[in-house]
């Protein structure tokens, strides 16, 4: 896709992305879609290590805290002003709601006070745009298996910002999974790094859990059975008084998953003749996945593609990328715009006004005059 739009400068546009929809602050600044100039990442982990899992409330908290200074970081790192930014955008959906207000809310004043448009952007999207960034060939249509810490999709990317969600997970997320096992094998948080790494001195094979396949045909994920099946057999372990060997543990849970995510992968690039399968989201760092679905992709003569691992991970510079795209396709927001916990991927804000292209001054303008009438 052609950049039509040339930015304040007169050639590019620069994004100025934020992302606070769990327990990164984060902020980037992009040429365009796919060139990123700084991505500025705070980390909240630490902070929600002590309780095993993030704590909304405290993560909120900490947004607020760090987010002005995130910002000025990306700017300082970009070497570009505020005046320089041609648009602002932002992630509003899915997430904590109160992690997403912090970053709505900044975005939305900057938008105003800068008066250039606001862009609102879907979390899930930014996953998926994280490869456009890593591999800047890359182009629409693939199936891309996006799996995190809160979502577990089977997509088939048809175009930008067009979606055909083929499956997705009717329980628990794949990254919630690995995290609540970690957490009953005595692992820290987040757990799914801990298993990757502890599988690898384990054996998959020395006890077997069960693989979810869901009726015949179905695309969807299950992995709350699988959850309790290491849970009953800790517990029933532990019962016996017999030893438990947590790096076969984490081996043969991690092995059930991904066999079940892979196969159900390739039966979705079949079902629609995909030559490319994309991973994205937290749990797409996972080595072991990363190297099955490679492996068993090019078998079939698919190609398999994911992002760096700090592109992996929740960042600004993935909400930038889907920013911009969706500015291309005259996707601006108003100052309306709010945090939508539940956002579904391919969902597109719909602005309240009547503004044929919304230009954020223009409608805070209006609000304005009408309040100088009362
Ligand atoms: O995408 P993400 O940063 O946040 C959400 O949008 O949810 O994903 C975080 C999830 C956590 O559950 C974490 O345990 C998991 O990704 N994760 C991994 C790995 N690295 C992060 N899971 C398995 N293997 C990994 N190497
Ligand atoms: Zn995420």
């Amino acid at each position: 896709m052609k950049n039509p739009i040339k930015g304040k400068n007169g050639e590019y546009l620069l994004t100025l992305a934020i992302e606070t929809s769990c327990d990164e602050t984060s902020a980037a600044v992009l040429k365009n879609g796919r060139e990123v100039l700084s991505n500025v990442i705070s980390s909240q982990t630490e902070l929600h290590k002590k309780f095993g899992g993030v704590v909304p409330e405290v993560a909120s908290r900490k947004h607020v805290e760090n987010v002005d200074m995130v910002i000025q970081e990306a700017l300082d790192l970009a070497g570009v002003s505020f005046k320089e930014i041609d648009q602002i955008g932002v992630t509003y959906g899915p997430g904590l709601v109160g992690a997403l207000l912090v970053g709505v809310s900044v975005a939305k004043a900057m938008a105003y006070a800068l008066n250039i448009p606001l862009i609102g952007v879907n979390h899930i999207e930014g996953h998926i745009y994280a490869n456009f960034i890593e591999d800047p060939q890359l182009q629409p249509p693939f199936l891309c298996l996006i799996v995190s810490g809160g979502h577990s999709h089977l997509a088939y990317v048809k175009d930008y910002g067009e979606y055909e969600i083929m499956g997705k997970t009717r329980d628990d997320a794949v990254g919630e999974a690995f995290d609540k096992v970690a957490r009953a094998i005595g692992l820290g948080y987040p757990g799914g790094p801990l298993i990757d790494q502890l599988a690898k001195k384990g054996n998959p094979e020395a006890i077997y859990f069960p693989r979810v396949y869901l009726e015949n045909g179905s695309l969807d994920f299950s992995f709350s059975g699988l959850k309790s099946a290491v849970l009953n057999y800790l517990h029933t372990q532990r019962q016996k008084g017999k030893e438990i060997i947590v790096e076969n543990v984490a081996a043969a849970f991690q092995q059930a998953v991904i066999e079940v995510l892979v196969n159900k992968t390739l039966e979705g690039a079949r079902r629609k003749g995909a030559d490319k399968i994309v991973l994205a989201g937290g749990v797409a760092a996972n080595s072991a996945l990363r190297q099955t679905l490679k492996m068993e992709a090019e078998k079939i003569g698919i190609k398999v593609k994911y992002p760096s691992l700090d592109l992996c991970t929740d960042n600004g510079a993935m909400i930038g990328c889907a920013a911009y795209y969706n500015y291309l396709k005259g996707y601006t927001a108003d100052l309306y715009l709010n945090a939508v916990p539940n956002l579904k991927l391919g969902e597109v804000y719909e602005n309240k006004t009547n503004y044929p292209q919304p230009h954020v001054h223009q409608i805070v303008d209006e609000n304005v005059d009408n309040g100088d009438k009362r």
